[in-house]
């Protein structure tokens, strides 16, 4: 790697259009969090940057959801975002805002710029407009099918199914979302940033010179520029965002994918005022863009083209972009709210914010899309975090107090201790590596094969036993061990920053560097030793519970939501009705059918005599005894059936529900049984 004085890290900046959840965490914030902190102990200059993104369609389609404005959207969720990533331990050095004062500036100042060098073309064309609000379609205010995969409700920006990127005219049967009627094509002026100018500067900088990117990285860039670079409209006719700052382009705001990764570099300008040249235009910085794979293009095609268009900027040295996580199986959609809000989990999982913290590392979707399960979120928690990392830390500081009344024994190192140590270092070499490479799940599981060796380490030596007849053995063991605990605190910082500080209190210690560990004289002998705090504690089966009835009272909701009735079918006669013969019964017993899930039994009084009729509808009725003594629909002409073994003389009428189950239909008021219904 290339020797640099200071690394710049920017994050995407999240739309301020909701909450954020473990998708973008997993995605963008831990390991942009892991790396910082990573750095941070190598001594290393480094600004983590992030901010909400404030502009955009996102933005003013969740206002006009809610009858807001949009700065009443965004003043909200910027604040819950904020207070969240904090409370989270995601380690900002600034979190900044794209309406801020600061941005507005910058962001005109920067358009301007590239205006007045002319590297902007002006070309008017026809584009979706929505009559009936007045205003034209671009980006999320249109839907359609895409014309890449024909998936329905693709957006105007990109089809979500198969992720191409699209422009609003490309759709089929395009359609507002604002209004949902078909819009009409009208002429409107658009300044365009020819990316066809930068085409083969983009690939002598990504193509040949950054093959060290990730793969998914590297293809998506090459395949962009393999298709050929095309000018892309930098310009909104919308009345939310940045006005364009030239003469001419009244009613008209920056694109918000102009505006946004501008962010960085008024959120940097916000921090350090004007040494933010230092961070964006000195060749020793080097800058690095945390994202997720849908904004890839803009991070390695649009703003680098941007940066190359001005001429006094850095372009990104590495764009780590992570693949999606999905959750339980399904795609995370802020829209049909199948998530795991970080804001609730931190309210639901009060003062657990490494577990989640590791699982999403742990799991993180680094080459390929994850999932995110409730049950491998406990069993990470019981199994690695209580069983190895806890269980060892704790074992060592307990026979601490017990053997030594808390104070840290002398160590009389043996070749065990001194294998044990050249373990800790080898992992440290693997570790370092894994982390400057960006594998971030790698160097986790090496942390923790870190607690593996103390565990081992403690099980092979069994001091609790030596303690019967070698007391100085035992101080060596147990010193060793304690030093073992003080080199996690270490390792695991980056990944596990709560528990790490904790630890740390424990052992009395305060300042950690990378340089410390693999060092067997961390916790000097004499030294006293916290009370053992446990670092982390079994999470049980109903707070895991309460979670996945959550995920399926959304589910519920969603299917509730989208559900519409069934089309009609095709005409019947009167004649045809008339055949069927439909009565009104009293149920006089109702009971489960034994070895059927789903069989109900019924004894009706048809008025006349009393028939058994079988009914599909068990799974609807946990308790059938509740229909007993009403009064129910059935048809009294089909031939009798058997089914179990019992013969069913005809059919209750029950209504299908939006989520699949099934009502008995029942008369509004008392009804003669054997009346016939008509
Ligand atoms: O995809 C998104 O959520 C965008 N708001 C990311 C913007 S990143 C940067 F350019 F600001
Ligand atoms: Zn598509």
């Amino acid at each position: 790697m290339k020797d640099f004085k200071r690394t710049l890290i920017t994050t995407a900046l999240p739309y301020a259009n909701g909450p954020v959840h473990i998708g973008h965490l997993a995605g963008v914030y831990v390991p942009a969090d892991i790396y910082a902190r990573y750095l941070r102990l190598r001594g290393q200059d480094v600004l983590m940057i992030g901010g909400s993104d404030e502009h955009g369609v996102p933005i003013t389609i969740k206002a006009r959801k809610e009858g807001v404005t949009p700065q009443d959207i965004v003043d909200r969720y910027h604040n819950i975002i904020k207070d969240s990533f904090a409370e989270f331990g995601i380690s900002f050095d600034v979190y900044g805002r794209t309406t801020s004062d600061t941005h507005r500036r910058v962001a005109s100042d920067f358009f301007r710029r590239l205006y007045d060098k002319g590297e902007f073309v002006e070309k008017t064309s026809m584009q979706l407009y929505d009559e009936e609000a007045g205003q034209f379609l671009a980006d999320r205010y249109v839907t359609g099918t895409c014309p890449h995969c024909g998936a329905e409700g693709a957006y105007g920006d990109q089809c979500e199914a198969c992720g191409t990127s699209l422009n609003a005219t490309d759709l089929v049967n395009p359609k507002s979302a604002i209004t949902g009627s078909v819009p009409v094509m009208r002429e409107t002026k658009h300044y365009y940033l020819p990316l066809d100018k930068w085409q083969g500067a983009l690939e002598k900088w990504i193509l040949e010179g950054h093959k060290e990117w990730k793969t998914n990285v590297y293809g998506q860039c090459k395949s962009w520029l393999d298709m050929g670079l095309q000018p892309r409209a930098v310009s909104r006719d919308l009345d939310w965002g940045i006005p364009v700052p030239v003469e001419g382009a009244e009613g008209k705001v920056l694109y918000v994918w102009f505006d946004a990764p501008i962010g960085y570099i008024s959120n940097t300008i916000d921090l350090v005022g004007d040494d933010y040249t230092k961070w964006w235009k000195d060749p020793e910085t080097r800058m690095l863009h945390f994202i997720g794979k849908d904004n890839i293009v803009f991070h390695c095609i649009v703003f680098p083209s941007m940066l190359m268009a001005d001429g006094s900027y850095n372009l990104p040295d590495n764009v780590p972009a992570n693949e999606f996580l999905n959750l339980e199986g399904d795609k995370i959609s802020t829209s049909r709210n199948w998530a795991v809000w970080l804001h609730e989990y931190l309210r639901d999982f009060e003062g657990k914010q490494d577990v989640l913290r590791y699982v999403l590392t742990a799991n993180a979707p680094e080459t390929k899309d994850n999932d995110f399960t409730w049950a491998d979120f406990q069993q990470r928690n019981n199994s690695e975090l209580v069983a190895i990392l806890g269980n060892f830390v704790n074992r060592a500081v307990v026979l601490t107090h017990k053997y030594f009344d808390g104070t840290v024994p002398a160590a009389n190192p043996t070749e065990k201790e001194t294998e044990l140590q050249a373990e800790i270092n080898d992992l440290k070499a693997k570790v370092t590596e894994a982390l400057d490479n960006f594998h971030f799940r790698e160097a986790l599981k090496l942390a923790m094969d870190m607690a593996r060796a103390g565990n081992r380490y403690l099980q092979e030596t069994e001091p609790w036993k030596l303690a019967k007849t070698d007391m100085e053995r035992t101080g060596t063991i147990l010193n060793t061990a304690l030093q073992i605990c003080a080199n996690l605190a270490i390792v695991f910082e980056p990944f596990l920053p709560f528990m790490s500080d904790k630890l740390l209190k424990m052992l009395g210690g305060d300042k950690i560097s990378w340089d410390m560990l693999g060092c067997m004289d961390l916790v000097p002998a004499g030294a006293k030793i916290g009370e053992p705090v446990l670092l982390f504690e079994k999470i049980e089966d109903d707070a895991i519970q309460a979670q996945v009835q959550k995920l399926l009272d959304t589910k519920k909701a969603n299917e509730l939501q989208a559900w519409k009735p069934a089309p009609v079918k095709a005409d019947c006669t009167y004649e045809d009705f008339e055949k069927v013969d439909i009565r009104v019964g009293k149920v006089l017993e109702c009971s489960k059918v034994k070895k059927s899930k789903k069989l109900l039994q019924f004894l009706i009084d048809d008025g006349m005599e009393k028939r058994t009729i079988l009914s599909g509808i068990a799974l609807s009725y946990e308790d059938p005894s509740v229909l007993v003594g009403k009064e129910v629909c059935f048809i009294a002409n089909f031939p009798p059936r058997k089914m179990m073994g019992i013969e069913s003389q005809g059919m209750i009428l029950s209504a299908v529900n939006p989520d699949g189950t099934l009502t008995v239909i029942s008369p509004s008021a008392p009804v003669a049984p054997g009346a016939s219904v008509g």
